[in-house]
């Protein structure tokens, strides 16, 4: 996610903000960006790319600045979310007047409208960003008083935002405010910041005030004010953190995976969103065609050809299509597929840079098919050359092992398959999962204590029948590539033809079991495997269960179960003491073939 640092004190701004930019840099960008006062207006100087190329751009123009007017200073760092990363669409934005400077971090829902307003009235935008309407907007609403443009700016803005502000005619304050999205603030013996995160400001100061939602901050160089919307005063305490920096980054979890698994009902929410409102996701659902093909070829690598193969039930379930087949990548671009202008190939990627899916969709064009990309990376290489793409609102994905992105990865192929198959009345059952990944979430001592006494295991299997199979795979992708324990998933009913030798005394199976109609069936698998000695944990809506889930439309379940599986890989991993964030041989991006 975006990160935002500003800074009003005694010191000069401008290497205090560089240097919490970098201790941002975990949360991932793709640009950065600086503002300064300086001569009546405000100077930005940003650029695409990482925090040394906005260094070496400063050095050539702010530096120069007198000390005495660089103490108040805003800073960005972003991952893209409208607009590719560029230097025009990096933060800061400023004004049409140049007046007014903004940092933004998450999405503006209704920026399209806000926009078209805007130029109704004459402004002129250069950006393709969502965020530069509350540049443009604040402009607007400014008439000398602070709190009253604050607060009839952020009540014209629908989605998540926390806020850095500069306003020419107030150059020693900044302002903050937020819904949705992290911001704090630091109290120094030197200064004040705002920021996204307490790493950034933790060298100089741990006594920090946690902005609520709709909380208005004015940071003086000596001072901070908080205000309601109302504008009535607010009292706050301030608190003092005790964390190291490396926790800090972590938002106080042991791991980024931790951490990533955590934000999961939020990013699967902004996912949705994502689909349902007016945007550039929602627009490519809405118009997209499927009649058009006789043939989908779903292709990932890795936890997201793992989604494929969850997509390849829900869409034959839901859509009734004929001919869905899911493919590895790696597979795929050597098979010389059968594949023509009528097939459509989906492609399912988080970083969209995976050699061998961008491989696969250049394989895809070369023989006139339609390429739809699934991907979390924007402006990415199979972003751009996809023919067709969605974003999923996972945010920057640290851990190695993917958690929240193919959870969104999830949840988009669900909105496809609710959208093509006419099956609207299914959006509840969608829009409920992140609540029910919350309820999941509050489980994690309980399967932390299952997951203790698993780590003796040599090897440990995981079955389920139907979409519980396909989930089945994902969980034991997960445990594997971070606790190096070997597992094998298995559709419950093969078993019996060869697998089933392989059970003894004490062997350890991961049984999943949230379809209603096979209940029976996977339950007779359990008994199969308990009867020749086999230690079973079971994982589903049914009243057996080890670790229960929360009830579900049985089709979208994978999106409960994997996150039962991913916090029981996680503290297998931990109980044994391992690198969870980088697993051995392991790179987050395989860019290679
Ligand atoms: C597993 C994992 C990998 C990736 C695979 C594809 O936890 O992270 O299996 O899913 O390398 O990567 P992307 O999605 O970036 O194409």
């Amino acid at each position: 996610m975006c990160g935002i640092i500003g800074y009003t004190g005694s010191q000069n701004a401008v290497p205090l903000i560089i240097e919490g930019l970098k201790k941002l840099e975990y949360r991932g960008y793709d640009s950065a960006g600086i503002a300064i006062f300086g001569k009546g207006s405000i100077n930005v100087q940003k650029c695409k790319g990482r925090i040394t190329a906005l260094e070496q751009l400063i050095s050539k123009t702010i530096v120069h600045y007198p000390l005495s007017i660089v103490n108040c200073s805003l800073g960005h760092t972003r991952w893209a979310t409208h607009g590719e990363p560029s230097d025009v669409n990096s933060h800061p934005h400023v004004s049409g007047n140049n007046k007014i400077a903004i940092v933004h971090n998450g999405i503006i829902e209704n920026y399209k409208e806000l926009k078209e307003d805007l130029q109704a009235k004459g402004a002129n935008f250069v950006s393709e960003t969502d965020s530069e309407v509350i540049a443009q907007l604040a402009e607007y609403y400014h008439d000398g008083d602070i709190l009253t443009t604050v607060t009839k700016l952020t009540s014209r803005l629908k989605g998540s935002y926390a806020l850095g502000i500069m306003l020419c005619d107030r150059p020693d304050l900044l302002v903050a405010v937020k819904k949705d999205n992290p911001l704090i603030i630091g109290v120094s013996e030197h200064g004040n910041f705002i920021a996204s995160d307490i790493p950034a400001v933790l060298k100089h100061t741990n006594k920090i005030y946690y902005l609520e939602d709709h909380e208005i901050a004015l940071l003086y160089k000596d001072r901070v004010e908080f205000y309601g919307v109302d504008g009535a005063p607010i009292a706050k305490t301030l608190e003092t953190v005790t964390w190291s920096v490396g926790d800090a980054e972590k938002g106080g979890e042991a791991h980024f995976m931790l951490k990533e698994i955590k934000e999961q009902p939020k990013i699967l929410r902004d996912t949705i969103n994502s689909l349902l409102s007016e945007g550039e996701n929602k627009k490519t659902l809405d118009n997209f065609e499927i009649t058009r093909y006789n043939k989908i070829v779903i292709v990932g690598c890795g936890s997201a050809y793992n989604a494929g193969v969850v997509a390849k039930y829900v869409f034959e379930r839901l859509c009734r299509f004929p001919c869905i087949e899911v493919e590895l990548a790696s597979e795929f671009r050597y098979k010389d597929a059968v594949i023509d202008e009528k097939s459509l190939v989906i492609l399912i990627s988080q970083s969209g840079e995976t050699a061998d899916t961008i491989a696969a969709m250049r394989e895809a064009k070369a023989k006139h098919a339609d390429t739809f990309a699934i991907v979390n990376v924007i402006g990415s290489t199979l972003a751009k050359e996809a023919a067709y793409r969605i974003y999923t609102a996972a945010g920057p994905e640290i851990a190695v092992a993917t958690t929240k992105a193919f959870s969104a990865q999830l949840i988009v192929l669900y909105m496809m398959a609710v959208r093509f198959s006419g099956r609207e009345d299914l959006l509840p059952e969608i829009e409920a999962i992140p609540e029910k990944v919350a309820e999941i979430l509050k489980q994690a001592e309980a399967i932390r204590e299952l997951a203790q006494h698993c780590t003796r295991h040599k090897c440990i299997f995981f079955i389920g029948r139907n979409i519980d199979y396909a989930i089945a795979l994902e969980g034991s992708l997960k445990l594997k590539e971070i606790s190096y324990i070997h597992s094998e998933a298995y559709a419950g009913g093969e078993l019996k033809h060869g697998t089933i030798s392989l059970i003894e005394d004490g062997t350890l199976v991961v049984a999943i079991a949230n379809c209603k109609t096979l209940h029976g069936k996977i339950m007779s698998n359990v008994e199969q495997v308990q009867s020749r000695g086999a230690k079973v944990i079971l994982v589903g809506n049914c009243a057996e269960s080890d670790i229960p889930l929360p009830d579900c439309y049985e089709l979208f379940s994978p999106s409960l179960s994997a996150i039962a599986l991913q916090l029981f890989s996680y503290y297998v991993a931990l109980e044994k003491g391992l690198d969870i964030d980088k697993p051995r041989n392991l790179a987050k991006s395989v860019t290679v073939e």
